[in-house]
């Protein structure tokens, strides 16, 4: 196959390099020429261009049967929601019209389900996100599932969970730098994916996935907050964090939700995650940072080690 990841980054290059191993041929695009290194040292061909400049599009390879779409709002607000995704998937849309693509997967997110109640969501469950970049992420779907029906446009659509793994997982390395808080009584459920299993996700996507549906890309165990700093309490002593004070609270990006999420209709296509729950997934970082706490706690060494653990 050849493929390509539009926005090849976290993800993105897992994905590549996953792909690259399975023999296919993988270009990756990237705004800047910045991290074309790194993806040619994973094997895929690098590209630049911007999905927010419509012109740069017109340059794409013109022979490809897979596309990946994962860009990112680069941590930005409403704005670059509407612009990168939204307003990027349809030149993006427009741009491969004239290419004869046997899929396109799309990664959306769980943050699109704006359910409080703490019960369990498939894909069959309402999808009405309470903030604005939620909104966003829904007419993006839109978008897309207009083409699947206006012109057979082969999309599909994941929505993933919150991503950690190698140098990600925020609410780990807040825990690890002291800054962690509950959320009340900590009894909200997070809901969260390995990067390598987002990887795995969107080949079996590309693969096995139906054009017009959408699964979610979660693992097989959510886990309330408390439970989660609970486990790394037992790992690596350093307590339960507080709970979070008013203003702690107040100005979250993505609003509060309390949800866990099936992925049962994703396991339907064969998927399996290799990180079933977080205790397999974290086992390799919470091993470093019990090596290093183990370091800081020898009268030789220098402190502060853990902390530049992310
Ligand atoms: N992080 C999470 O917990 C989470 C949860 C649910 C869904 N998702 C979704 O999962 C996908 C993958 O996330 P990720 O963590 O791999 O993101 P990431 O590491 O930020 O990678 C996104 C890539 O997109 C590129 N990019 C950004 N704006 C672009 C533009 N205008 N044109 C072309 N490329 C652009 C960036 O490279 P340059 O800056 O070099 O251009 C970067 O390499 C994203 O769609 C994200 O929204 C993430």
């Amino acid at each position: 196959m050849r493929v390509l990841i539009i926005g090849c980054g976290y993800v993105g290059t897992a994905l590549g390099e996953r792909l690259v191993r399975c023999g296919h041929t993988v270009f990756g695009l990237r705004r800047s020429i910045a991290g074309a290194a790194d993806l040619s040292a994973a094997g895929i061909h690098p590209l630049t261009g911007d999905v927010t400049r419509p012109g740069d599009l017109a340059t794409l390879p013109d022979s490809l049967d897979w596309v990946v779409n994962t860009v990112s709002s680069s941590r930005g607000g409403p704005t670059e929601y509407r612009d990168v995704y939204r307003e990027g998937t349809c030149s993006l849309i427009a741009a491969l019209s004239s290419v004869d693509i046997h899929r396109f997967a799309y990664t959306s997110s769980t943050s699109v389900y704006g359910q409080m109640t703490g019960g369990w969501v498939d894909e069959s469950a309402p999808a009405k996100p309470a903030g604005e970049t939620g909104r966003l992420l829904i007419e993006t779907e839109q978008l897309l599932l207009s083409a699947v029906s206006a012109r057979q446009f082969p999309a599909v659509i994941l929505r993933v969970a919150g991503i950690y793994g190698p140098s990600r997982g925020s609410l780990f390395q807040k825990y690890l730098r002291g800054e962690a808080r509950l959320d009340g009584d900590g009894l909200r459920w997070l809901n969260m994916i390995h990067r390598d299993d987002v990887a795995s996700a969107l080949h079996a996507a590309l693969e096995f996935g139906q054009p017009g549906e959408i699964y979610n890309a979660t693992d097989d165990e959510p886990v309330s907050q408390l439970d989660f700093f609970r486990w790394l309490d037992s790992q690596l002593k350093r307590g339960i964090p507080p709970t979070a004070g008013e203003s702690e609270t107040t100005g979250r990006k993505r609003g509060v939700t309390n949800k866990r999420v099936s992925n049962r209709k994703l396991s339907a296509l064969g998927w399996r995650p290799a990180f079933p729950t977080f205790r397999e997934g974290y086992a390799a970082a919470v091993g470093v940072a019990q090596k290093l706490a183990h370091e800081e706690n020898r009268p030789s060494s220098k402190p502060g080690r853990l902390s530049l653990l992310d």
